[in-house]
């Protein structure tokens, strides 16, 4: 019997809470739910791209690339690439200066280099992935390759102090020209 009581009186007690403030406590509660389910995208967005990916600025930065066998599959930037801004890239003798090692036809551009294989056809040659670890880091395929870095900071000698830490060309640089090149020989 008292055992009875003092029960019935904890519960008593239990439901004293004023209302109001058992609102508040629910609304707390479905409030975190809600901010975790709103954030959800995001998490899974991150693991989509192998939880490397920066949410924030939506770059791979250079030490995070992944290579996976002779390609790195995942771009570095989940903007838009644009294959006309890459082929400006590849024609830019200041920037990326390709044409100083490789061929590629297109009318009007003259002194062409024979150090590296031509580029006309090279989207039937290999994959997207493919074409960008070339881009990123031809080193990891040939170590002694003449074919500079474009996507790596690390282990470079002999870097001018304006230049260290920065890649030679940008996430979305990369993915430009990547889209460029895909498209010849197609
Ligand atoms: C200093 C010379 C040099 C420069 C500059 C250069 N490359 Fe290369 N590139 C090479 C060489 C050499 C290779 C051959 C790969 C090797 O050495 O194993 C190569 C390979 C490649 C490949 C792979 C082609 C294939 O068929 O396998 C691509 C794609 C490529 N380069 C694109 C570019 C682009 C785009 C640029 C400019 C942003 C560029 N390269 C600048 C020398 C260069």
């Amino acid at each position: 019997m008292r055992q009875g009581r003092s029960q019935r009186q904890r519960c008593e007690r239990r439901w004293e809470v004023p209302p109001a403030s058992r609102h508040l406590a629910w609304f707390a509660r479905v409030a975190a739910f809600a901010l975790l389910v709103s954030l959800q995208p995001i998490f899974a967005q991150a693991q989509a791209v192998g939880a490397k990916i920066d949410v924030v600025s939506n770059i791979v930065a250079p030490d995070d690339v992944e290579v996976v066998a002779d390609a790195i599959p995942v771009p570095l930037t989940t903007e838009h690439p644009d294959a006309r801004r890459g082929r400006a890239i590849v024609l830019d003798r200041a920037n990326g200066n390709c044409l100083i090692c490789h061929q590629l036809s297109v009318p009007g551009e003259q002194f062409q280099g024979t150090i590296g294989p031509p580029l006309d056809g090279v989207g039937a040659r290999l994959m997207p992935a493919q074409i960008r670890l070339r881009l990123v880091d031809q080193s990891r395929l040939s170590p002694l390759t003449l074919m500079p870095p474009l996507y790596r900071t690390g282990h470079l000698t002999r870097v001018d102090a304006r230049y260290r830490d920065k890649p030679v060309l940008s996430p979305i640089e990369i993915e430009d020209v990547v889209a460029f090149l895909s498209s010849l020989g197609k």
